[in-house]
């Protein structure tokens, strides 16, 4: 039996959810939450079975293996639980494993068990960093961004990823041309927000961030929840903010500098949302011992 312990991060979408799904670019950075896979006798696991089940089954001896899990954050968040738990239980059976090909078997086995995604929760696991990724891993491009000013706010609502998807789809079988305009203008904020990352101008990122939560809410994935949190942050000077992920629920993010961050934390909390505290930019899927 393989002894290692393997930790691999969680993730926040910053642009281009959705469009993802149909072919278009996102960017996604790994945050400091880790999740943390070992070989243990313990039997009672706090996580979806069948992610690590079909991971045994794609890497492992035929042996039963017997996993703990250690998360610094709860499956709740949208924080990407279910890939960061394959990618790290991959992991503890091939130490030595190439990236790709970490992200290949496991962006694999996150289809067969949840039939949908794009894999950017996959590929930021894996790699880590900050990340322009297309579909499947057409694209997997790191980013040299440097001190994201991010600002994560939970909304205490946990969102149906799958549902909201599907619900995506629907609205683009009934209208198109409208729904594909959409996705273009999401893309085309991707690639005018790369080069802003890269030379840390975040307050026209945030800028294009708030455009990209206009098409969210065009595609009718916010909640209002979310709007309250967002609203709350940008009157509170936030540079710009939008939901992270698939909307619906789960967090928000918002970018803002060094003296406006707890004038904005102050009012994502005011406004009734859980402030987390969350580095982006965090080292991918890593050999602990
Ligand atoms: C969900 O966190 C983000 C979506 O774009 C789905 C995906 O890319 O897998 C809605």
């Amino acid at each position: 039996m393989n002894k290692a312990t393997v930790s691999a991060p969680g993730k926040l979408m910053l642009l281009g959810e959705h469009a993802v799904v149909y072919g278009y670019p996102c960017i996604v950075t790994a945050i400091s939450q880790r999740l943390e896979v070992s070989v243990s006798t313990i039997d009672d696991i706090p996580m979806d079975r069948r992610f690590i089940d079909a991971a045994i089954q794609a890497w492992g001896d035929g042996k039963d293996y017997l996993f703990s899990i250690k998360s610094a954050f709860s499956g709740k968040y949208g924080f990407g639980s279910s890939a960061a738990v394959t990618v790290a239980t991959l992991k503890t059976m091939r130490p030595t494993v190439e990236n790709r090909v970490l992200f290949d078997a496991a962006y694999k086995i996150v289809l067969d068990v949840q039939g949908i995604g794009s894999g950017f929760d996959v590929a930021a696991s894996t790699y880590g960093g900050t990340l322009y990724f297309v579909a499947a891993g057409k694209i997997i491009e790191p980013l040299s961004v440097q001190e994201v000013p991010l600002i994560v706010g939970y909304t205490g609502v946990k969102a149906d990823t799958t549902s909201l998807i599907k619900q995506v789809a629907e609205k683009k079988e009934k209208n198109p041309e409208k729904v594909e305009r959409i996705f273009q203008a999401i893309a085309k904020l991707v690639e005018d927000v790369k080069p802003r990352m890269l030379e840390g101008d975040w307050e026209r990122v945030g800028k294009l961030m708030d455009f990209n939560q206009e098409y969210l809410r065009d595609l009718g994935v916010s909640s209002e929840k979310l709007e309250a949190l967002i609203s709350a942050a940008k009157k509170a000077g936030a540079w710009g903010a939008k939901l992270s992920g698939a909307g619906g629920g789960d967090c928000m993010i918002a970018l803002g500098s060094g003296e406006k961050r707890d004038a904005i934390q102050k009012a994502i909390a005011d406004a009734g949302g859980q402030v987390i505290d969350v580095q982006p930019n965090a080292e991918g899927v890593r050999v602990e011992i």
